[in-house]
């Protein structure tokens, strides 16, 4: 990488994504370069910095990512021939979702410099996993991260281009359609017994589609199943009915928010 300053562009759901998105930026940072970690939650008004590289960091959903970040990426200023990484962290399994992105972030003038997919607990587990497997699998994720950092140094990555299955995958994660009809199959659902009304969930939402009525949350259909609003919930009182899987975050929601940037 030639660029001495790096903006680091994540979308996370419950955590995972932004916790290697530190990761790689503190590697960044130890080889002496300016990194700033930015929200995909709010595309509007992003700037990427004339010197800086871009780097994306997102999770991996049903084989693409979510609108959310797809909105973000789509909307990317020009690149004017500035360099682009990018970073996905995955339940199992990604099927080349890394290509279609690649192709947005070539087609805006960015040179791809590399793309690294990292295997971290998953947050739509069919079963309850041992926290001691879910550790094993964050220590094994963080020194791919790191590197991952130093290869990207080296100029020794490469991020590879898409096929038609992930292509397909990728124009069917762009619509609001697959989405609803995946929250409609799998909806997330709040139990007002256990629910205080808090707010939290809305606060967090990425996409403005939780309001609180009555003490109560009430979850809207321009839901992207990210799980966030599972994984934070205070009163543990959200899930998806039948995911026997206990409430997953990759970290405290006060980390969380200062990461993100929520006061
Ligand atoms: C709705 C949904 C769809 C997912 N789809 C995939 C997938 O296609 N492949 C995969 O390996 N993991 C998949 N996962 C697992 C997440 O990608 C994985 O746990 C990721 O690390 C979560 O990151 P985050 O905490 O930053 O959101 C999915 C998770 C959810 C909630």
């Amino acid at each position: 990488m030639k660029s001495k300053n790096v903006t680091l562009a994540v979308f996370t759901g419950t955590g995972n994504t932004l916790l290697m998105a530190g990761v790689l930026a503190d590697e960044l940072k130890h080889a002496q370069l300016e990194v700033g970690i930015v929200s995909m939650d709010r595309p509007h008004g992003f700037k990427l910095p004339e010197d800086s590289a871009l780097g994306l960091a997102v999770p991996l959903a049903c084989f693409s990512t979510y609108p959310t970040a797809w909105r973000f990426i789509d909307s990317l200023p020009e690149g004017n021939g500035r360099e682009a990484f990018f970073l996905a962290t995955m339940g199992g399994m990604s099927g080349g979702m890394e290509g279609p992105i690649r192709r947005v972030v070539e087609g805006k003038g960015y040179k791809p410099i590399g793309a690294a997919i990292v295997k971290m607990p998953s947050n739509y587990a069919n079963k309850t996993i041992p926290v001691e497997e879910n550790r094993a699998r964050i220590e094994r994720a963080e020194t791919q991260v790191k590197k991952f950092a130093a290869l990207l140094r080296t100029g020794e990555t490469n991020w590879g281009a898409d096929g038609l299955a992930s292509r397909f995958l990728a124009r069917l994660a762009h619509g609001q359609k697959p989405w609803r009809m995946f929250h409609s199959l799998f909806p997330i659902a709040v139990d007002s017994d256990k629910c205080t009304g808090c707010g939290v969930c809305g606060e967090l939402c990425p996409e403005k589609n939780i309001l609180v009525s009555a003490g109560t949350a009430i979850i809207g259909k321009s839901c992207q199943s990210c799980q966030r609003c599972v994984g934070f919930c205070p009163a543990r009182a959200i899930s998806v009915p039948g995911k026997p899987a206990e409430q997953y975050r990759a970290m405290p929601l006060d980390r969380f928010k200062a990461m993100q940037g929520i006061e």
